[in-house]
């Protein structure tokens, strides 16, 4: 119902969000300010009850070949003789690490094309890290990581169906703050049922002391197509684990860099895809442009066989219209909580006060945001209910939107009111 209002407030439309499938490969317009690409592996050796990303089983690696080789297809087609420099490179998954070496050919496939002109950043979970690993990673050219850690204490990854050893990601940590990137983000999930305040703030400690620059805190989010076995806290007690997270970034001298991440002043923020515009590559990779929100096929084997017969692996593609675009730019733009003026005169050619200035000034007569130099950011109240929303959003359209995509035989067409 929020997201609905919010929706129609902003987009001005009553109309929903209309996916549509396919059969054609239009060349997409790349030409857009600090465009940022994503490359998605999705390949794990064991699967995530809660996990809703588009993966599946390792198993004995035999398919890993051909999708490397797709994925280079997919890059050369896209990306063409593009003169655009890309403001940064991200690996997601599924586990990246199991393309081994082909994380390397993959960087040099893209830098054949286009100038990669920012960081390169990849996510690992903690098994995957191995000191000649990294060095590979670094030499690679890979200069920030992400590492899957979702909890310290044995009693929350059980609950969370991932009974990882917290040992393995002590030594992992370890291992990455000391080895020379630029960022270090750790993931954490708050919202697990028998997770104590004690338990959170001990986590987001054990973070920054082991040498994290980031520590991501993801509310945990039950999505209908996962297996859980369990179901996450009331909002309430999220609320009340939202305090302890604000008041362990304040105790470890971190800044809010979004809704859900706190970083080391100075240190670059690692962020795959909440940026104003980016090319993806891979099953399930989501590519967005000026125009356009396109979602690839969520099947690995689609995937290599529409790009082995010269084909764009589209499966959904949503059209925007101008005002639906801007609204969708002020959306995320509140998540990373910087609503810069030159930002989206840069992308639209447009004032974001002539815009936007009911809303924004509404925002700012209800506590929601604040102005800064540039523009507006959100206040705490303001990323508390942004939280809010962000989890409605996920529930309402992502969910819906990953889960038909996966389904075996998806619609012609997804409607997100
Ligand atoms: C693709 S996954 C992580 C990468 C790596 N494969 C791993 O497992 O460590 C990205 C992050 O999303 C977060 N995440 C996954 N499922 C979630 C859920 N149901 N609720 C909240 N956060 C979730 C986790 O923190 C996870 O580390
Ligand atoms: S959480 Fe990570 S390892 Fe687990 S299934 Fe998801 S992508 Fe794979």
């Amino acid at each position: 119902m929020l997201t609905t209002i919010l929706r129609a407030v902003l987009a001005r439309s009553l109309k929903p969000f209309v996916f549509e499938s396919t059969d054609h490969s239009p060349a997409l317009d790349l030409d857009v300010p600090h465009l940022g690409a994503y490359v998605h592996i999705p390949f794990c050796e064991t699967l995530c009850p809660f996990c809703p990303y588009y993966k599946v089983a390792y198993g004995d690696g035999s398919a890993m070949p051909a999708y490397l080789d797709a994925l280079e297809r997919e890059i050369a087609r896209v990306l063409g003789r593009s003169v655009t420099p890309l403001s940064s490179v991200y690996f997601g998954g599924g586990t990246p690490a199991l393309a081994g070496e082909g994380i390397g050919r993959i960087i040099r496939a893209i830098k054949f094309h286009a100038e990669i002109a920012g960081e390169i950043g990849l996510e690992l979970h903690p098994r995957d890290v191995a000191e000649d690993f990294t060095t590979m990673l670094l030499d690679a050219g890979v200069t920030m990581v992400s590492l899957g850690v979702q909890s310290f204490q044995p009693h929350s990854l059980a609950a969370l169906g991932r009974p990882t050893d917290p040992s393995i990601s002590v030594a992992a940590l370890g291992m990455l703050g000391t080895a020379g990137f630029s960022a270090v983000d750790v993931d954490l999930i708050f919202g697990i049922p028998g997770q104590s305040d004690d338990d959170l703030r001990r986590d987001f400690a054990r973070a920054v002391e082991l040498g994290a620059t980031q520590v991501s805190t993801y509310p945990f989010i039950d999505f209908s197509y996962a297996s859980n076995r369990i179901k996450p806290v009331s909002e309430r007690r999220k609320q009340g684990l939202m305090s302890v997270l604000l008041k362990s970034a304040e105790e470890n001298g971190f800044t809010r860099g979004s809704v859900w991440t706190f970083r080391r002043r100075g240190t670059p923020s690692y962020s795959s895809i909440t940026r104003d515009d980016f090319v993806g590559f891979g099953a399930s990779a989501t590519t967005l442009l000026r125009d356009q929100f396109k979602v690839n096929t969520f099947d690995v084997d689609g995937y290599i066989s529409a790009v082995g017969n010269g084909r764009l692996p589209t499966a959904y593609t949503l059209r925007f219209s101008p005002r639906a675009r801007r609204a969708y730019w002020l959306f995320w733009s509140c998540y990373n909580m910087d609503i810069g003026r030159d930002r989206f005169s840069a992308f639209f050619g447009a004032e974001l006060d002539e815009e936007f200035g009911g809303s924004l000034a509404l925002a700012k007569a209800l506590g929601i945001m604040a102005p800064t130099a540039d523009g507006y950011t959100l206040t705490g109240r303001g990323a508390y209910w942004f939280h809010v929303i962000e989890q409605l959003y996920t529930h309402q359209y992502i969910d819906k939107t990953w889960r038909v995509a996966m389904s075996a035989t998806p619609p012609r067409r997804i409607m997100l009111w």
